[in-house]
């Protein structure tokens, strides 16, 4: 139990309609895919282009975005270790509500930290068998600094971004990721199709 609790005196209350009713309208299991990685290695990009080829062949899918929802959800939340804690926290019980709906939720974060990525984790599978599949979006730093898309690494390197993931602030590598996509050797095309792979065969209806 939380040492913050504050809701008491709250009590659940049970669905009628359950799990496998939603999912075999839907045509195949809800779940949580959460893809971690630095900034740069192709997280939102490789969420968004496999949305697009799920959502064309009948899946319920929904990316949930770390920019996106830090414009409202976590806007009120920066980059120290806590405030990404309390990100990922939210997060995670956000993808859980969404994979209990039936979705498969894409979650493109950095989640820097495994003990956070852990939480996320527990969250989807509080409620039964909810599958959780942790996706390391593997580049290394020095291809992200290359790419550099929207330019924060060099403000990073020139002091004007704190603690910037790869830079001045920590990023740890998964130790036992359910897949890895080499987003630095292989082009988007491959990689979205490494995940749409991956999603048939391990959200197809038991
Ligand atoms: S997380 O670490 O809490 O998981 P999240 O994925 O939500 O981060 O947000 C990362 C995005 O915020 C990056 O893609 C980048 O655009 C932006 N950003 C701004 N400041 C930072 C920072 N200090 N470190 C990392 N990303 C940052």
């Amino acid at each position: 139990m939380p040492a913050n609790l504050k809701s008491t005196n709250v009590t659940r209350v049970e669905h009628h309609i359950n799990r496998s009713e939603r999912e075999r309208r839907n045509g195949h299991c809800g779940g949580v895919l959460w893809f971690t990685g630095l900034s740069g290695a192709g997280k939102s990009t490789l969420a968004i282009e496999t949305e697009d080829r799920l959502f064309q062949e009948g899946y319920q899918v929904y990316v949930l975005d770390g920019d996106n929802l830090r414009h409202g959800l976590n806007s009120d939340l920066g980059f120290s270790p806590e405030d990404r804690a309390e990100n990922i926290r939210r997060v995670g019980e956000v993808a859980a509500l969404l994979a209990r709906a039936g979705f498969i939720t894409i979650s493109a974060f950095i989640s820097p930290y495994q003990s956070d990525r852990k939480k996320a984790r527990s969250a989807a599978e509080r409620e039964g068998d909810t599958r959780f599949h942790e996706v390391f979006i593997k580049a290394d730093l020095e291809t992200c600094e290359n790419r550099d898309p929207k330019g924060l690494y060099y403000k990073a390197r020139q002091g004007e971004i704190p603690d910037f993931t790869g830079i001045s602030a920590p990023y740890e590598v998964p130790v036992s990721p359910e897949l890895i996509i080499d987003s630095a050797s292989n082009g988007v095309d491959v990689c979205v199709k490494e995940l749409v792979d991956y999603v048939k065969c391990h959200f197809a209806l038991p």
